[in-house]
């Protein structure tokens, strides 16, 4: 399996998403692209439960830093999980090319915790 490395990233920063409770991810599916998850869950300050996208990246020290999206793109709503992660830390929705910051310093994702198939998106 090859995964992209934290170095590899022009910029990192800790998901910036704000979350008060944890929140399951529901059936949680790997995609062809073996860095990136999907599953199904309500994000904060969302009225539903949706698709999400996981990004799965190496961090220097062996860990693993997963964190999570909305899979529509806050655009016009174009599924982005076929999108790939770009080095600048943004995901460009391939509808209309606009940056979804997913690593760099604005990005509002959402951070993530995995135990055995279980998915979680953890308060902060
Ligand atoms: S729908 Fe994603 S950029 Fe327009």
């Amino acid at each position: 399996m090859e995964q992209k490395m934290a170095n590899e990233l022009n910029v990192f920063y800790p998901a910036a998403g704000k979350c008060s409770a944890r929140i399951k991810i529901e059936q949680v599916k790997e995609t062809a692209n073996p860095d990136v998850l999907v599953g199904k869950a309500q994000l904060p300050l969302t009225d539903h439960v949706g698709k999400v996208v996981i990004y799965k990246t190496i961090l220097q020290d062996g860990s693993i830093d997963l964190r999570a999206v909305s899979a529509y793109c806050p655009h016009q709503g174009y599924d982005i999980s076929k999108d790939p992660l770009k080095a600048d830390g943004n995901v460009y929705c391939s509808l209309h090319r606009r940056p979804i910051c997913i690593y760099s310093e604005y990005n509002q994702a959402f951070a993530v915790e995995n135990s055995g198939d279980e998915y979680w998106i953890i308060e902060n």
